[in-house]
């Protein structure tokens, strides 16, 4: 089994636990006799801290969803415990402070967006004041306008119904936002967006969720990440944790001495400038460059991407069950 790592590190640990799994698992029967088990999860121990932004990762089948669904309390899991906002899993006083965007989430079409969140509102018990106060707000946050919220979800794009799903998962202010594939469907503006809007739930402190297969948008907004293959936790942690920081730096550098080049190695020629792999540490070889009249153009700490690690770690664990 590779090393896991649990927690985050100390400089970046927020203050208290969000939600908290362990050894959890979710078998499911299948089949027309139900005699067929699935195990959709297995032993996952996972803990997530309140501001932190999670991202779940994991080929299609891996137990993204399934795990979102046991935190939610919509299935209970088959093994194992967990809290959610302190309380025990499926505990309906922290319901009331948990947002939940479904992966596919389908809403009455010839609703509008307005009706849409007034509906929710209501299940969520929120006078008639409160919620007059509180739509205006909520399409303002998701970017969406007055009329765009007056128009009835048939005339949506695929982005505006990922914007009113994501209002309807706020409409009760939660402290903890759980997001099920949130980019996926939307063209790369519209994902750009929804990083934007998760970057600005987290700068108002709130806690978010993430399930996604797609590595660049949990790459760009995640303080941590967990990957799933198969139902198991086969990495967890910081991207720094995970990918490391190697201590590899590329230079590129324009110099019109030669002596430099014995600083690095890889060295390529580019038109007039060089670019190479430093031997030695980047202030020394700075002083170096500057003595000999060079100048630094660019200065780069390699290390390997999320999708080499993903590959490496998932393997042929990708292929679904
Ligand atoms: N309600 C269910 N009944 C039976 N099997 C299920 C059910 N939900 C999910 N599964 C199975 O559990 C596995 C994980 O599914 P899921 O959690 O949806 O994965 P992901 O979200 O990572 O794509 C899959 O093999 C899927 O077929
Ligand atoms: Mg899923």
């Amino acid at each position: 089994m590779q090393s896991i790592t649990s927690e985050p590190t100390t400089a970046t640990r927020p203050a208290s636990l969000a939600l908290a799994v362990q050894g959890l698992g979710k078998q499911y029967r299948t089949g027309f006799w139900l005699n067929r088990r699935v195990d959709s999860l297995k032993d996952c121990t996972l803990s997530v801290y309140q501001g932190e932004t999670f991202g779940l990762l994991g080929p299609n089948g891996a137990g993204k969803t399934t795990l979102m669904k046991v935190l939610l309390g919509i299935v209970p899991p088959t093994t194992g415990s967990g809290t959610v906002l302190g309380q025990p899993l499926g505990d309906q006083e922290a319901k009331k402070q948990v947002g939940y965007l479904p992966e596919n989430p389908y809403f009455y079409e010839y609703l509008s967006g307005t009706e849409v969140l007034v509906f929710t509102a209501r299940l969520f018990g929120l006078d008639t004041h409160t919620t007059r106060a509180r739509i205006p707000e909520l399409l303002a946050q998701v970017g969406l306008s007055e009329e765009a919220g007056a128009k009835q979800l048939r005339k949506y794009s695929k982005g505006m119904l990922q914007r009113i799903g994501l209002a309807q998962a706020l409409v009760n202010n939660p402290q903890l936002v759980f997001l099920d594939e949130p980019m996926s469907g939307l063209d790369p503006m519209g994902r750009f967006q929804m990083r934007e809007l998760v970057l600005s739930l987290k700068r108002q402190g709130k806690t978010v969720f993430f399930n996604s297969h797609i590595l660049s948008d949990v790459e760009q907004i995640c303080d941590r990440v967990g990957i799933l293959a198969q139902g198991e936790l086969v990495a967890l942690g910081s991207l720094d944790e995970l990918l490391g920081v190697k201590e590899t730096y590329h230079a590129h550098f324009r110099c019109p001495d030669q002596t430099v080049t014995a600083y690095l190695t890889d060295l390529e020629p580019l038109g007039d400038s060089w670019q190479g792999v430093l031997k030695v540490d980047p202030a020394q070889f700075l002083n170096e460059l500057t003595q000999a009249g060079g100048v630094l153009l660019e200065l780069k700490l390699q290390r390997p991407s999320l999708e080499t690690f993903f590959v490496e770690r998932v393997g042929n664990r990708a292929t679904p069950r």
